[in-house]
């Protein structure tokens, strides 16, 4: 059973390989209502209408150096496992937006792993994209925007080591804050 946090990052891998400048990753947790919802949009070139009603078969992919792509197809399987689903919308020189649901406290439900260091791992080597996160607890909401982090960095890169190091924190407290 793989970590959430793996799939997010082989999603969000997606969302770099279709040239997005803009990645916002939302990650709902509505213990209240026993939901766990992993929301990944992006503005990226998007998929022909074809590839949206195929992709979640894992013989779809436009990879060229081997014939199956697994991303979707194994967080689709991961969701339905544990009484969820995976929706996806895609437009061609749009974006992509996937909703991937779970039953929270369901007993296959793969834990959520490393968030934290997946989404600093990501900002760390393409530091060009913008990343907008949002965690949301029974409704309570932390978002953290790179845009708005990278204006009072006032031309630090974000990929500087200390404020790579400093994110990290950041997202901790305010994750646990929210946990309570
Ligand atoms: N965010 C996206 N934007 C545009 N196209 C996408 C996006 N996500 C997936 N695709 C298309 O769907 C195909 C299948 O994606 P999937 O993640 O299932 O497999 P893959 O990326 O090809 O291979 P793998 O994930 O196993 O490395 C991709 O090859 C790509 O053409
Ligand atoms: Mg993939």
């Amino acid at each position: 059973m793989k970590e959430l946090s793996l799939h997010i990052l082989d999603i969000m891998q997606n969302s770099i390989r279709a040239k997005a400048t803009e990645i916002e990753l939302i990650v709902n947790e509505d213990i209240n209502n026993n939901l766990l919802e992993i929301i990944i949009k992006d503005n990226g070139k998007g998929m022909p209408k074809e590839l949206v009603d195929s992709v979640k078969n894992p013989f779809s992919t436009t990879r060229t150096t081997r014939k199956v792509g697994l991303g979707i197809p194994l967080l689709l399987e991961a969701c339905q496992r544990c009484g969820g689903d995976l929706e996806l919308e895609s437009k061609e020189g749009i974006g992509t937006n996937i909703k991937a649901s779970f039953e929270y406290n369901h007993i296959d439900r793969a834990p959520m792993g490393e968030l934290v260091n997946t989404i600093t791992m990501i900002i760390l080597s393409e530091p060009q994209i913008r990343y907008i996160f949002t965690y949301i607890v029974n409704n309570k909401k932390f978002t953290m925007d790179t845009k708005e982090i990278e204006e009072i960095l006032e031309g630090v890169p974000i990929n500087d080591l200390s404020i790579i190091k400093w994110l990290e924190d950041y997202l901790k407290e305010n994750m646990e804050a929210l946990k309570g």
